[in-house]
């Protein structure tokens, strides 16, 4: 009847923070799977360059197969719009392929905690790049976070120098991405423009992984000589196709989630939330793949975290002041 048709929209206008709260606990969900997926495969087949390619271009496939059958419609896209588009699709391909080096390299805990650092890049950009005063404050409440990735990393069992560089340079690149974002602001709804950006993030990934990997040594020739062949050796060719679908359909649609969360919610409380759920993953793995740590390094990955959630809360508060004062200001003229 008319009615039913009715209530499901009713429903989701009726109750916009349990839609949000879903949209959270998605993208959390999807990203653990993703995790401990990826890494179990690495743990068989460590090639992250390739296994980068294969996360793109699934989500990519997947994305073409949507369109096709109308779920949701393709936007429309003008050459202004994928010029502002192409800076974040490279600076997302170059963040994914150097979090899986990192990924392949270390445990995944000790990426994640690296990771943590992202809003301390953030908020470095944001005064030497945009020139915007951060105040010491601010600062201060980073030296936390800084400290307690140092002493995690110190003491970190599966610590080496690829990963724990490589995870610093996706450090970099998500921040370039958050900048270019702003500049791409558009109409355009979340999920479409995630797949845009998908697919220039796999034309351009394409070349520098055949490049680096072929002409650098890194794991183009290994791949060839016996990686294939050792990985289906391991676990049988119907499991490795499969895992690297899955691992594929979890990244794109953990992502697609992330990107669908961040048109809900203001920028700041999805940088809360991205850390948050960092929490999830290092748990979870340390759970799942029996990591041990060293007191100092579960100690320092915790410091780091209350750091990142205190360093939220003051900016938080620092823009609530700003939004009221230009508010009195805009009031009393
Ligand atoms: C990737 O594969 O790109 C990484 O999972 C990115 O990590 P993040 O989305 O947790 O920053």
């Amino acid at each position: 009847s008319g009615d039913e048709k009715v209530a499901p929209v009713g429903f989701f206008d009726k109750y916009p923070a349990l839609v949000t709260g879903f949209f959270f606990f998605m993208w959390y969900f999807l990203n653990v799977i993703f995790n401990i997926l990826n890494k179990k495969i690495y743990n068989y087949f460590p090639y992250p360059y390739f296994v980068s390619v294969i996360h793109l271009f699934v989500g990519v496939v997947y994305c073409l197969v949507s369109w096709a059958v109308g779920l949701p419609k393709r936007a429309p896209v003008d050459s202004n719009l994928l010029k502002l588009l192409i800076p974040v699709a490279v600076c997302h391909a170059l963040g994914h392929v150097t979090s899986n080096v990192s990924f392949a390299a270390v445990a995944v805990s000790f990426t994640h905690t690296i990771k943590a650092l992202e809003p301390f890049f953030n908020a470095a950009a944001s005064q030497f790049i945009l020139g915007q005063q951060i105040p010491l404050t601010l600062w201060l409440s980073l030296a936390p976070v800084v400290l307690g990735v140092s002493m995690a990393s110190l003491t970190e069992l599966s610590f080496n120098w690829t990963g724990f560089i490589s995870a610093m340079i996706s450090n970099i690149s998500f921040t370039y991405r958050s900048l270019y974002s702003k500049k791409a602001m558009t109409d355009m709804d979340s999920t479409n423009i995630y797949a845009y950006i998908s697919i220039i993030a796999l034309i351009v990934c394409i070349p520098p992984a055949i490049i680096v990997s072929m002409v650098a040594l890194i794991e183009g020739p290994q791949l060839l000589k016996h990686g294939f062949s050792d990985g289906i050796a391991k676990v049988g060719l119907t499991k490795f196709i499969s895992d690297l679908f899955w691992v594929g359909m979890f990244y794109h649609l953990y992502n697609q989630l992330a990107t669908n969360t961040l048109e809900r919610v203001a920028p700041l409380t999805h940088a809360v939330g991205n850390v948050l759920k960092r929490v999830f993953v290092i748990g979870f793995s340390i759970v799942i793949f029996g990591n041990k740590i060293s007191t100092q390094t579960g100690i320092g990955t915790a410091i780091a975290i209350a750091g990142v959630a205190t360093y939220s809360y003051i900016k938080a508060k620092m823009e609530e002041e700003k939004r009221v004062s230009s508010i009195l200001n805009y009031s009393t003229p």
